[in-house]
């Protein structure tokens, strides 16, 4: 009888804590269930490219607490649109029998989608072609649907919150309003829980939109209890009372995803036309993605990847692991597939906030 083979790929943004799953796979694969493992490079590129590498002992030793990913990652591959050049021109076509075709020839049991809604959303697709699919939920905005938590999201509210502390001391000595724009997409997780650990003093997210005069008012009443400086924390996908969210760059065609940010700043600008106030801005960006995972997410990304080996050797295909009240249970694809997970309005994070007196951009 052959050996059973599963692979595994990482896409997406990359965050600390993919080289845990990917050795948590290995191991619990090679160990446990006597498996192989085969790791596709570049996220879904590796599959339409035919580029993978065996993961044995040796190349998952030694990776548990780096950041980013051995495998490498791809936000722009997708097997139903593959980017290719004709007569000049982009265009997009069809590779996913290709895909199809390849895990069939590599005799593959299942294969490990680590990624986030975009990932998902391809491995839900590519379980519809026959594909057998276990997702696992990855990302520092914590935006997947159906889990309560997702690997890389502990890590990146560890960088955010540090960057508060550091600038509460300038904020103080200088008498400063500092904005601070932390990442986070569509959904304010990151900005609330770290505006909330890091003793911020209004707190933006994209669920609430805000409204600059409130903002103002906040920072000015704050003034007038005889606190000289506020901390402002603000999601990247945050946008005011009838306006629109903030790109640094314009889609451009291609492989160009339009990007967030900039938000933070056009805030801070309608602060500083206030001559009492003066401000400063820090866009925190990728550093939020770097660095080694915390502990936190060393032990969620290794609980991850045990479940999803064990949900591939049961045959449970075409869910995600995912935790519910605190333990690790299978959803269907489906349910996750192009959806984003926000910060419900009656989040007990935002009444701690609102208890503590924090501003939440509107009044
Ligand atoms: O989804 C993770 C994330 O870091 C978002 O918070 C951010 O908007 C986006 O990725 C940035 O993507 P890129 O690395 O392509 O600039």
């Amino acid at each position: 009888m052959k050996t059973k083979r599963i692979g595994i790929l990482t896409g997406g943004g990359d965050c600390p804590g993919l080289n845990a799953v990917i050795r948590g796979v290995a191991k619990t694969a090679i160990h446990r269930h006597g498996m192989e493992v085969v790791g596709f490079l570049d996220g879904f590129e590796g599959l339409i490219e035919k580029r993978f590498l065996f993961l044995d002992h040796a190349r998952v030793s030694g990776i548990l607490t780096m950041g980013g990913t051995i495998l490498g990652t791809s936000n722009r591959a997708n097997p139903f649109k593959r980017l290719v050049i004709d007569e000049g021109a982009v265009k997009e076509a069809d590779a996913s029998d290709d895909c199809l075709q390849l895990y069939g020839d590599l005799r593959l049991e299942a294969l490990i989608c680590v990624g986030g809604d975009g990932t998902m959303a391809i491995a839900d697709r590519l379980s519809r072609k026959g594909a057998r699919i276990v997702g696992v939920p990855k990302t520092i905005d914590k935006d997947v649907m159906e889990t309560e938590t997702t690997f890389g999201f502990d890590s990146a509210r560890a960088v955010a919150t540090d960057a508060i502390d550091k600038l509460h001391t300038t904020a103080q000595s200088h008498h400063r309003v500092m904005v601070v724009e932390v990442m986070g997409r569509n959904a304010g997780w990151l900005a609330l829980e770290s505006g909330i650990a890091g003793g911020g003093d209004v707190v933006v997210i994209p669920e609430i939109p805000f409204d600059i005069e409130a903002i103002i008012g906040a920072v000015r009443k704050r003034s007038l209890y005889g606190k000289r400086f506020s901390i402002v924390v603000v999601a990247e996908g945050a946008k005011s009372v009838g306006g629109e969210q903030v790109f640094q760059h314009s889609p451009g065609g291609g492989v160009q995803q339009p990007r967030l940010g900039g938000v933070g700043r056009l805030i801070a600008e309608q602060i500083e036309k206030h001559p009492e106030m003066e401000c400063r801005v820090t866009i925190l960006g990728h550093l939020q993605r770097g660095g080694p995972p915390t502990p936190c997410d060393r032990l969620l990304a290794t609980q991850f990847a045990v479940k999803a080996v064990e949900l591939a050797a049961n045959q449970q295909f075409n869910h995600m692991v995912a935790q519910k009240g605190g333990r690790l249970v299978p959803v269907p694809l489906e349910r996750v597939a192009g959806k984003q997970r926000r910060v419900p309005l009656d989040s007990p994070l935002i009444e701690a906030a609102l208890a503590l007196g924090m501003h939440l951009g509107a009044d």
